[in-house]
């Protein structure tokens, strides 16, 4: 049994982070954060709804006097307010009161919906996350951001929610499609370049182990991305600094993820963004050229896109500066200034980022 404790300096509380190999120690985590006796309710989506529920309520109901479940259609289009109006709705009408408990059984948008109607349902109760996703497990599920998506804004309506305990059964990534291991992928292997040099040569010296999933080393490296983000997170936990640093790849990606219409995963457009930013700090001189193409060739390895073929360079320029985390219409673009170690620049020139760019649509 592995095991993590989350600091979170806002809640002033810690959680721990189980990372299992099936659901057991579930009643146990229950009982740990003294959760047990009043009434749950599970929130799935349809997918995790016909995977893991009834395997989730054998073990929720030893625990709590009742156990209800809700379950909406799988999908960023309904990571919506209506959608919450209906979980609110249920929770009236299941009697959940002040000393219910809220399970969510998913990948993020599952994660992030049921924090936010958990921090908001009788002005907040308590709420345990089992993310089934890599990228739920590696990033979403840490941090406290809770949300939904609000007239085609992305994560606008939302809290700072922190959970009782997360409980990671790394076997649900069986069942996941691999698309969707490898966009997880691309954020675990963000931490390395932005913090843990270590873990991106971890990465370097196991890739076809871990493409396999092996059980060691796809706990390692959710261990490792938890501990990453927790550290980034609860050294900054209101985004005004250090957290930026999480966005390594995300203004090239959020764009070119906008431009695809949502027809590529966020982690694939990450994956993109990230050779954006390694390109400009390339051109800085502060990486070097075989540190730029190992990115390709891991990225590559994994099956993740390169480049962002068929869009139109200006488009994407363009697009950046109506990322949200552009202040008075200037670019922050987080860079590396060694394998490691990044930082957010905030004197970035056109031309460098046309340059970056052209390497990803090229
Ligand atoms: N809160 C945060 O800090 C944070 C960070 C990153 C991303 N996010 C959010 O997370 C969301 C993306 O998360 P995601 O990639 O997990 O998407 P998701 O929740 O939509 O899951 C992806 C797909 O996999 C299915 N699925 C889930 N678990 C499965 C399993 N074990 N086997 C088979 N299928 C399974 C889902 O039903 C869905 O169809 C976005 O809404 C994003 O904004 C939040
Ligand atoms: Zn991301």
């Amino acid at each position: 049994m592995d095991m993590l404790y989350i600091k979170t300096e806002q809640a002033e509380k810690e959680y721990p982070i189980y990372i299992e190999d099936d659901f057991k120690n579930l009643e146990n985590a229950f009982s740990k954060a003294k959760l047990l006796g009043s009434k749950a309710c599970i929130i799935a989506d349809t997918n995790t709804e016909r995977l893991y529920l009834d395997e989730i309520k054998k073990f929720t109901e030893k625990c709590f006097s009742e156990v209800c479940s809700y379950v909406f259609e799988a999908g960023e289009k309904n990571k919506n307010l209506s959608v919450i109006y209906d979980f609110y709705e249920f929770f009236v009408k299941n009697g959940l009161d002040r000393k219910s408990v809220i399970i969510a059984l998913g990948g993020g948008v599952v994660g992030d919906m049921t924090g936010f109607a958990a921090a908001t349902y009788m002005r907040g109760v308590k709420f345990v996350q089992i993310p089934t996703t890599l990228l739920a497990q590696v990033d979403s599920s840490v941090g406290g951001k809770t949300g939904v998506d609000f007239i085609g804004n992305k994560n606008m309506i939302g809290a700072f929610y922190q959970p009782e305990f997360v409980y990671i059964n790394i076997k649900t990534l069986d069942t996941l499609p691999y698309n969707q291991i490898a966009a997880g992928m691309a954020e675990a292997i963000k931490y390395g370049y932005i913090i843990d040099k270590d873990f991106l040569d971890f990465f370097k010296n196991n890739m076809r182990e871990i493409k396999t999933l092996d059980s060691e080393m796809i706990k390692h490296i959710i261990f490792t991305s938890c501990k990453a983000k927790a550290y980034v997170v609860s050294k900054d936990e209101k985004e005004t600094g250090l957290r930026e640093i999480l966005n390594f790849g995300h203004t090239f990606g959020h764009a070119v993820e906008s431009l695809s219409d949502f027809n590529l995963l966020h982690g694939e457009c990450v994956a993109i963004g990230m050779l954006a930013g390694l390109k400009m700090s390339f051109d800085r001189g502060f990486i070097k050229q075989e540190e730029l193409d190992f990115a390709k060739r891991i990225f590559e390895f994994f099956e993740l896109p390169l480049k962002a073929e068929n869009f139109d360079k200006a488009e994407i320029f363009k697009q950046m500066f109506s990322d949200k985390k552009t202040k008075d219409n200037k670019l922050n673009i987080v860079l590396l200034k060694e394998i490691g170690l990044a930082y957010t620049e905030k004197n970035v020139d056109d031309k460098e980022v046309f340059n970056a760019i052209e390497y990803i649509t090229l």
